[in-house]
């Protein structure tokens, strides 16, 4: 019987399954009720007594092998299994391709953040206005040319409604809300009636922004738009405000920033002039204020507006405009790191 057992061990021992039925008949064979472990149990009461102690010892190694071949042989079945079946292999990358997001709107979260870390929200409205929002309030007064079916789509039954032209339709709404003070930039899409050139589109994106507070001065909105081009810029950028004119803010200066470009020396980007302007700004006109019923003599402010197209044409050197509405991915795809 000892013998039997050592030949059973290394049987055992030897033994490999390559399917589940070859597993099953492996555990009828060894640990079925008719198997030889059970029939060595059986022979066992008939071992002399001094034997006993070392023949049940080998007996329960036998039985102990068998389970535990029987434990691995499933185990490894089981994960073979789902690797076949499934073709499951959780270190293949997820995506070879993830996309990006449109330029436009890189430069346009960037816009947002600079400006959020110095406390202004961010407000948006209707797209579609109407002539108050998008000029009474902003005193334009009523034969401005702006207001001009030129450069403004308008409803043609009903000229009091209109594509917005700038977003300072929603400072507007802001101010007349009247929570005081104001701290806000107005990102969206605007309308124009312009031909579609390099340059020009009649469809766009700008920032604009406003501050409303006790004491506000041109002093707070020099610094603050200086600082605005030196983050998104960098450091090295200088600024200077030239005298300028809108309707809504008085005084009024348009902002360059020095050139990116060749840092100022000189180039056809910046038309050989070393700066580039890159947006409009001013002190809050009192009669905006009034008419958006804010009391002037207690509070002032300033306002700016930017073209998000413009900046990013500057930030990345984009020669044409109409490259930012064709979508043609061999554009798309250079902004993905962005
Ligand atoms: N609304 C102006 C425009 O669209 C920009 C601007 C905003 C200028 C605020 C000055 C102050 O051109």
């Amino acid at each position: 019987m000892k013998e039997k057992i050592a030949t059973l061990l290394q049987e055992v021992e030897h033994f490999k399954a390559e399917n589940a039925a070859q597993i099953e008949e492996f555990r009828i064979h060894y640990m079925g009720k008719k198997g030889v472990v059970q029939a060595l149990f059986a022979d066992f009461k008939e071992v002399a007594a001094e034997e006993r102690k070392a023949m049940g010892m080998l007996l329960n190694e036998l039985k102990n092998k068998v389970q535990e071949k029987l434990d691995a042989a499933k185990n490894e079945a089981s994960a073979s299994s789902q690797t076949k079946e499934h073709q499951l292999d959780l270190s293949l990358p997820a995506a070879t391709h993830v996309g990006g997001r449109h330029p436009l709107s890189v430069v346009r979260n960037e816009i947002n953040s600079i400006f959020a870390r110095i406390g202004f929200s961010i407000s948006e409205g209707p797209e579609i206005e109407d002539d108050f929002h998008n000029f009474t309030a902003l005193n334009f007064p009523e034969e401005h040319p702006a207001r001009d079916m030129q450069d403004t789509f308008f409803i043609r039954k009903n000229p009091d409604v209109a594509l917005r032209t700038h977003t300072s339709s929603v400072q507007v709404r802001v101010m007349e809300s009247g929570k005081l003070p104001i701290r806000i930039v107005a990102p969206g899409r605007v309308f124009r009636n312009e031909a579609i050139s390099a340059r020009a589109h009649c469809i766009f994106h700008q920032v604009e922004g406003l501050y409303i507070d006790k004491d506000v001065s041109f002093a707070d909105l020099k610094q603050t738009l200086y600082y605005f081009a030196q983050e998104l810029f960098g450091n090295e950028t200088k600024t200077r405000f030239r005298p300028s004119y809108f309707p809504f803010t008085e005084p009024s200066a348009e902002m360059d920033v020095s050139c990116k470009i060749c840092g100022g020396s000189g180039c056809n980007i910046c038309k050989y002039s070393g700066w580039v302007e890159i947006l409009g700004c001013g002190m809050v006109d009192p009669n905006v204020l009034e008419a958006c019923g804010i009391d002037s003599k207690v509070y002032t402010g300033y306002a700016f507006g930017m073209g998000i197209e413009r900046i990013t044409m500057l930030k990345y050197q984009v020669n044409d405009l109409r490259l930012f509405f064709e979508n043609d991915v061999r554009f798309l795809r250079q902004f993905e790191s962005a």
